[in-house]
């Protein structure tokens, strides 16, 4: 018995040590979006749905396009090694080339609050800023 124990131990450890490898590489490359709310971080926060809105039928290249305006598709964002490429604001930025797309509330409103304007397959989405922009913390929260 005890030598079965040992032996199934060992089984289970090089089984660990032989699995352990892939799993890190899939949480470096894997990227998938986010079920869950995220918050889109600059001086006035917004909130972002994933779900929402790929229930909505989008393609991830909606909102996501490489350095050359090429669309990057969920295979792309997957093998991405740095999620940091997703951030709209790691280039759109003071150094950006077409000067109108530099400031992060150029960049967010054009895409997001246009579509919700003109809507997507006669879907129109919320437009007050505190749809989006989420409400600043109370003062005395948190004392
Ligand atoms: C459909 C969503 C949406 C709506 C509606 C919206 N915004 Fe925004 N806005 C964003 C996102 C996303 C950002 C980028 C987050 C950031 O830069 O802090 C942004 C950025 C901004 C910024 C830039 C902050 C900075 O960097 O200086 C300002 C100011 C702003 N919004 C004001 C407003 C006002 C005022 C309204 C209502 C008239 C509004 N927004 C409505 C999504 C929205
Ligand atoms: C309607 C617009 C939109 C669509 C469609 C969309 N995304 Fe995103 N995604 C965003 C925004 C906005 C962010 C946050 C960007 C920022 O913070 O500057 C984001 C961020 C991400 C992140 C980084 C999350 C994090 O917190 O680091 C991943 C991964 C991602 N998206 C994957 C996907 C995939 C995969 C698809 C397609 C299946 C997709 N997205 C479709 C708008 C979109
Ligand atoms: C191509 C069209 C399209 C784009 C681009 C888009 N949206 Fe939307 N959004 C919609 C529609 C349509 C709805 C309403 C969905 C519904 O009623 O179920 C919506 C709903 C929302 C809502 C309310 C529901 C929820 O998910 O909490 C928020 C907040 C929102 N969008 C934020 C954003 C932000 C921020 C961006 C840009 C990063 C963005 N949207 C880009 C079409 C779009």
């Amino acid at each position: 018995m005890k030598t079965i124990m040992t032996q199934s131990t060992v089984l289970l450890a090089a089984v660990l040590v032989f699995t352990m490898g892939p799993v890190k590489v899939r949480a470096e490359t894997g990227n998938v979006a986010p079920q869950e709310e995220i918050t889109i971080k600059g001086k006035k926060p917004a909130r972002f749905n994933h779900t929402t809105h790929l229930d909505l039928g989008l393609s991830c290249a909606t909102c996501h396009h490489d350095a050359d305006h090429k669309p990057r598709t969920a295979e792309d964002i997957g093998a991405l090694a740095d999620t940091a490429e997703l951030k709209c604001v790691t280039y759109h930025n003071g150094d950006f080339t077409v000067p109108k797309l530099r400031k992060a509330k150029d960049v967010f409103h054009a895409r997001c609050k246009s579509c919700h304007t003109e809507g997507y397959q006669g879907r129109k989405g919320p437009k007050k800023c505190n749809a989006c922009h989420l409400k600043k913390k109370k003062a005395y929260e948190g004392c």
